[in-house]
């Protein structure tokens, strides 16, 4: 299965969206003809109304199935109740042939920093035990600091509760977004990923524009960026899930 993963769109009246690299991101994402694209939040940046007909508008453009959580900007200005009017329900557990996919809403009305609480646990728990599938979680923020990104801030406030309950489970693959860089790492057996931002201007160093493409089989998961600007390709990380072995490439010079 292939999934491309994708983050913090930032539609925007002002400065915070760009169009250009957005089309373009488009472009590549659609050549890439994935099975599913996943949306870690920040499809806006102030949660309102403009910004989502703009995102619900530009969401368009992607071809193939989108599966969205929302973000902390989306919950802005009461964004929170015009989420599930524009992309639905904002936690959910979807089966597909080869995996499970538990969608959670970590972002609080007007806050940075996120939390997923014990009804998104149950959620979690209830993902996996619901097959024997490849279980994916995602949702916004991060679960454990993201190195490139500034203040080390935003982290779920009961991640370690979070990760807890996925380590216990071998849960093989989490997505998040929020720190506008691309990132993966394995803990225990699990692997842990974040998307950069596809089309905000807020990028950090040479980092860019970016968006992840993941494909998993029956005993790998294989993560590469694609660098919108440069419009090329990079394994970041790969993760034997047979013999535990795991490899990230990304930040090796
Ligand atoms: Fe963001
Ligand atoms: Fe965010």
């Amino acid at each position: 299965m292939k999934i491309a993963h994708i983050s913090d769109i930032h539609c925007n009246l002002g400065t915070d969206f760009n169009p250009k690299v957005f089309e373009k991101a488009v472009t590549l994402l659609n050549k890439e003809e994935a099975d599913l694209i996943f949306i870690s939040g920040d499809l806006t940046t102030f949660g309102l109304l403009s910004e989502y007909e703009m995102a619900a508008e530009k969401i368009k453009q992607i071809k193939g199935k989108t599966v969205i959580v929302p973000g902390n900007h989306d919950e802005r200005n009461l964004g929170w109740k015009l989420f599930p009017e524009f992309f639905g329900i904002t936690d959910f557990i979807h089966d597909y042939t080869d995996v499970t996919l538990v969608g959670l809403a970590s972002s609080e009305p007007d806050k940075d920093n996120g939390r997923l609480g014990r009804g998104r646990h149950k959620k979690i728990e209830e993902g996996i035990k619901k097959n024997k599938k490849t279980t994916i979680i995602g949702f916004h923020h991060h679960l454990i600091p993201v190195p490139n990104s500034g203040r080390e801030t935003n982290i779920i406030d009961d991640s370690g509760e979070t990760l807890d309950i996925i380590l216990k489970n071998e849960v093989p693959l989490v997505l998040m977004g929020h720190r506008h860089v691309p990132w993966g790492v394995k803990i225990h057996k699990t692997l842990l990923v974040n998307a950069g931002t596809f089309s905000c201007n807020r990028t950090r160093a040479h980092f860019g524009n970016t968006f992840n493409i993941i494909n998993i089989k029956e005993n790998e998961i294989d993560v590469k960026v694609v660098d919108i600007e440069k419009e090329k390709k990079k394994e970041m990380i790969n993760f034997n899930l047979s013999d535990g072995c795991c490899v990230n490439k990304y930040y090796n010079k």
